[in-house]
């Protein structure tokens, strides 16, 4: 069976370090394991305007914002297809036949839908569109067959409501989709970074996120601003690694090299994690250190997404045939959907066989 990897985010903010660790990075080395006969990534539009659809333009000003994330991290055009949600119709005709192989009482039990409800205060109003974007997104995975699906676990309810969709679907015409798979991130901390602040999420929403395109001072300032342990007050008192997100954001990107060059007294976290511990060993140097990490980590995306933005009809380009190449994919998905519904009229020679048929006996 052929293998076909396809994600895609909403575009509603630049990408920030949570991205990064979480997603992005992980793309880029699937991309270059050549272990794919197909790669897409998906701006999301359409799914951002299930709940910004008063904010078009909030949408439509981060199309390109993203595109340059995405390049920057070292996505290949040639190699991975990106493209812009909207532009494909197909996803969306797609979305209105699978919306008949889904109950009510089915979308409103998806846990991720259910919290999103909550934060932004639909309890008593839900837009129809966004109780029903899991349909939408089962869409978007099927129209390309696509079977990895690499996400965050938060992405869990989309993967198995698309599976339930496809089963229905081979079961009630024919054996046309596939059943995706998630590929969740390796560990822990890249499933979720916490914020700035330690808050569970780095989130544009709460203001704690470091940005891919953030300038060199901004990381610095950012990193120096960091929450730490609250009691580690002294640089003699013992300190707290645990939930400490200086230390998680260590633990995601120092490495053995970095100590090194950096801070040769250590070998790595573990040993910096065991003094600060014990005490004696201060906030302001595992900062310094970290800004150190993270501005070799990030200089290079930064500096290419400063290049790639000095031409962005480049970038336009690439998101335009990109949907071009999508579109293809999706057409001829939707055409074997629809054979299998029986609703290709005009391409089905024995429709119009069989009416007359009827029509002749009657006569
Ligand atoms: N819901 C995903 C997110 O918020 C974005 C997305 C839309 C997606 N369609 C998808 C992810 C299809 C994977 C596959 O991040």
């Amino acid at each position: 069976m052929k293998r076909v990897m396809l994600t895609g985010d909403r575009p509603t903010g630049r990408l920030h370090l949570g991205h990064y660790v979480g997603s992005l990075k992980r793309r880029v080395e699937l991309q270059n394991s050549a272990s794919f006969d197909e790669m897409y990534v998906m701006i999301a539009d359409s799914q951002a305007l299930t709940d910004n659809a008063s904010n078009p333009e909030k949408v439509r000003q981060n199309i390109i914002e993203v595109a340059l994330d995405y390049l920057a991290c070292g996505l290949d055009p040639k190699r991975v297809t990106i493209f812009i949600q909207s532009q494909i119709p197909e996803l969306t005709e797609l979305t209105f036949y699978y919306m008949n192989l889904v109950t009510l009482s089915r979308l409103e039990r998806n846990p991720t839908v259910k919290n999103e409800i909550k934060l932004r205060n639909f309890e008593t109003s839900i837009p129809v569109g966004f109780l029903t974007y899991p349909i939408s997104q089962a869409a978007d995975i099927t129209a390309f067959k696509a079977n990895v699906i690499p996400v965050g676990d938060d992405q869990l309810p989309m993967i198995e409501q698309a599976r339930e969709i496809v089963r229905s679907f081979n079961h009630t015409y024919e054996e046309v989709l596939v059943e995706p798979e998630a590929l969740l991130p390796e560990n822990e901390i890249c499933s979720r970074l916490p914020g700035l602040d330690g808050k569970a999420k780095m989130s544009k929403s709460l203001g704690n996120c470091i940005y891919l395109s953030d300038t060199e001072k901004e990381i610095e300032k950012k990193v120096m601003g960091m929450f730490t342990d609250p009691n580690h007050l002294r640089v003699e008192d013992p300190g707290v690694v645990e939930g400490n997100p200086v230390f998680i954001y260590l633990e995601a990107f120092a490495l053995p090299k970095h100590f090194e060059t950096y801070l040769p007294e250590y070998k790595n976290v573990e040993e910096l994690k065991v003094h600060y511990r014990r005490g004696g060993l201060g906030d302001v140097k595992i900062k310094r250190f970290l800004n150190q990490v993270l501005q070799e980590e990030l200089k290079p995306i930064r500096e290419a997404r400063e290049k790639l933005s000095q031409n962005i009809e480049d970038v336009y380009k690439i998101l335009e045939e990109g949907s071009i190449r999508a579109r293809e994919v999706a057409k001829s998905t939707m055409n074997e959907v629809k054979r299998a519904m029986k609703i290709n009229y005009f391409e089905d020679a024995t429709f119009l066989k069989e009416q007359e048929d009827q029509y002749g006996e009657s006569k």
